[in-house]
């Protein structure tokens, strides 16, 4: 494909799959376009349609990612559909007999079966990549903590915090994620981003995992077909790791009066780092030169040209996939199916442990083992 136009489709045009779209467009110069899209939502195909004519790029419109599919017309495919939905999708594609390129967004799946369904299936053809959405890594201010980190300027990673202060989950096309049986619940639908950030900044996998958390603010004058949302609002979740490293993720989303809606710390054994969003501010310093010697920086990375909803992270993981698409198979991509995998087991994980109350191994939520 080296040279030639890079020919993308999106199945599930809604806010994120729009946002993919304009994040394309800010890549055209890459040799990209957008020349199908797939959804069953006349008033996405329509604001998505509005989109693309003001790009002037022509756009073929499907009902169904299956005729998408079956009409060749694409190289790569975003899945942007809602998270129930990306299992079927993405075996159609996997199993299709032309090959496509796919970014799925998060979280690969909702359930463990279904996205080891897909690992496996994915296996038997080394001719598609398949790159999961997980773009927080990519946000400035992470990126340059990861950098820190992977540089050896902490020391050995002991313990990652991170909290999300922010607004509660936003109205969904046909409010698909009000419950969890549709979004695989709040721990895995938005706190996969963090438990993946969690897993680079220790380098180690997640061995098991409490949490405590509720519905205590919103949602709760909902009604939909008779059923009020069942969506965790707030939650503490502890991960302990392979390497003795230690997690938390503290989540809060009635937390409008914050002035960064995450606030991430890493410590090691010599250092401590922290990253800001979306301040952009990355702060370290070391045990040995105290208060006095905590560095701050703002974090930029001039390569962005759209910042869009996720402060350019979108257009970096773009970036990203498509040099890995133009490598022909001498590059995997970055954020591979494995990580999508283990990203999900550790929200499972953790929406299980508020139900049972105790500790969830990882080990009985990979074999799916209830108690
Ligand atoms: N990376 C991020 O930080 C981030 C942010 C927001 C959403 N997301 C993810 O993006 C995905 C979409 O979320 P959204 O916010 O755009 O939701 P949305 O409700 O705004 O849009 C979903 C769209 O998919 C369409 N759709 C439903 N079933 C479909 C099918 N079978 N085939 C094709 N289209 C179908 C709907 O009609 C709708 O237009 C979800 O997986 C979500 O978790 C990721």
């Amino acid at each position: 494909m080296a040279g030639a136009i890079v020919k993308y489709g999106i199945i599930g045009v809604g806010m994120m799959g729009r946002e993919h779209l304009v994040n394309l467009y800010h890549l055209r110069t890459q040799g990209v376009a957008v020349v199908a899209i797939a959804d069953p939502h006349l008033p996405s195909q329509q604001l998505a349609l509005d989109l693309a004519h003001s790009f002037t790029w022509p756009l073929k419109v499907f009902s169904g990612h299956q005729e998408l599919l079956d009409s060749g017309l694409c190289d790569v495919l975003v899945v942007s559909t809602p998270n129930m939905t990306h299992h079927r999708i993405l075996m159609d594609i996997i199993n299709h007999s032309k090959p496509h390129h796919v970014l799925v967004e998060k979280p690969l799946c909702t359930t463990i079966s279904h996205c080891k369904e897909v690992v496996n299936a994915a296996r038997k053809r080394p001719d598609i990549l398949v790159q999961v959405g997980l773009e927080y890594r990519y946000m400035p201010p992470v990126a340059k903590l990861i950098e820190i980190v992977k540089g050896g300027n902490l020391g050995h990673v002991k313990m990652v915090a991170i909290r999300e202060h922010r607004f509660p989950f936003l109205v969904k096309v046909n409010n698909w994620n009000r419950f969890n049986i549709n979004s695989g619940g709040t721990l895995v639908e938005k706190c996969c981003h963090f438990f993946d950030l969690m897993r680079l900044f220790v380098g180690a996998n997640p061995v098991r995992v409490m949490a405590s958390g509720a519905i205590d603010v919103n949602h709760k004058d909902e009604v939909y077909d008779g059923k009020v949302p069942d969506i965790i609002d707030n939650a503490y979740v502890i991960v302990e790791f392979d390497n003795g490293s230690r997690g938390m993720l503290d989540l809060c989303m009635f937390a409008e009066g914050s002035k960064n809606e995450q606030e991430i710390s890493v410590v090691g054994d010599i250092g401590k780092g922290e990253a800001f969003v979306p301040e952009s501010v990355v702060q370290f310093g070391t045990r040995e030169a105290g208060r006095d010697g905590v560095q701050t920086l703002k974090a930029e990375d001039h390569r962005i040209k759209y910042d869009g909803l996720h402060h350019g992270s979108s257009y970096l993981e773009h970036l990203n996939f498509l040099s890995a698409i133009r490598a022909k198979g001498e590059k995997a991509p970055s954020v591979d199916l494995q990580d999508g995998l283990i990203s999900v087991a550790m929200g499972v994980a953790a929406q299980l442990s508020i139900e049972y109350g105790r500790f969830v191994s990882i080990q009985e939520v990979m074999n799916e083992c209830k108690i």
